[in-house]
């Protein structure tokens, strides 16, 4: 499944093809220090085991949560969008966006447009109450794509995650579906 993003870019879902793309990625300090709870360093083993469980959650909601974000002049995987479901009494009422982009293509408003749509296509098509995101405190980029996409912040969460040993405080940036 492809959802279209613009005339350039296009998310859909990860395939065997895509294991290199996803060790580089997510072998890189500057995206996997701002990501909430990948193993570092992340080995094939882990990117298989992620392609199985994009598997077993295809299975339970027959669509795939985990998109690829890909350039459509070369289906070059450049980077990550991925949604969580939270579900209270079996109703889908919250869910939690991530999402990274490599270096190289960062700072083009990439992700602003990956997100504006991926948010839209989550909301029509699970109608979550909310859609969050959890921003590590220093991540102003984040931040501010979260803010270009319409979501606001909620609340700042002192000490939130432990990561490489240290407390993190996280912005917890939220959109509301009424
Ligand atoms: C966060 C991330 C996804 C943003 O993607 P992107 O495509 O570069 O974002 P955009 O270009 O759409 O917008 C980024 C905004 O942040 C700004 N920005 C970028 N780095 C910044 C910095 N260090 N300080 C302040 N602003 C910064 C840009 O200028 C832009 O704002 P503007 O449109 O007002 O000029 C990307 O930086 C990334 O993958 N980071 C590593 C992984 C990560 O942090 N994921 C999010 C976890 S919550």
């Amino acid at each position: 499944m492809q959802i279209i993003v613009s005339d350039d870019l296009y998310l859909s879902t990860f395939t065997a093809d895509d294991i290199p793309g996803l060790l580089d990625c997510l072998n890189r300090p500057e995206i996997i220090d701002n990501l909430l709870t990948l193993p570092f360093p992340y080995t094939r083993n882990d990117a298989e085991t992620f392609l199985a469980y994009n598997a077993q959650l295809f299975e339970k909601h027959s669509l795939h949560l985990n998109y690829a974000i890909r350039m459509a002049k070369n289906n070059l995987m450049i980077g990550s969008i991925g949604l969580q479901l939270y579900n209270e009494m079996h109703r889908k009422h919250r869910a939690k966006v991530d999402y990274y982009l490599l270096p190289q293509y960062q700072g083009k408003g990439i992700m602003t447009r990956c997100l504006n749509t991926f948010t839209l296509w989550a909301t029509h098509t699970f109608k979550p109450a909310r859609i969050s995101a959890m921003i590590f405190i220093h991540n102003i980029a984040s931040e501010k794509v979260a803010l270009k996409c319409g979501y606001h912040l909620e609340a700042t969460l002192l000490k939130y995650y432990i990561k490489n040993g240290k407390y993190i405080d996280t912005k917890l940036y939220t959109i509301i579906n009424e």
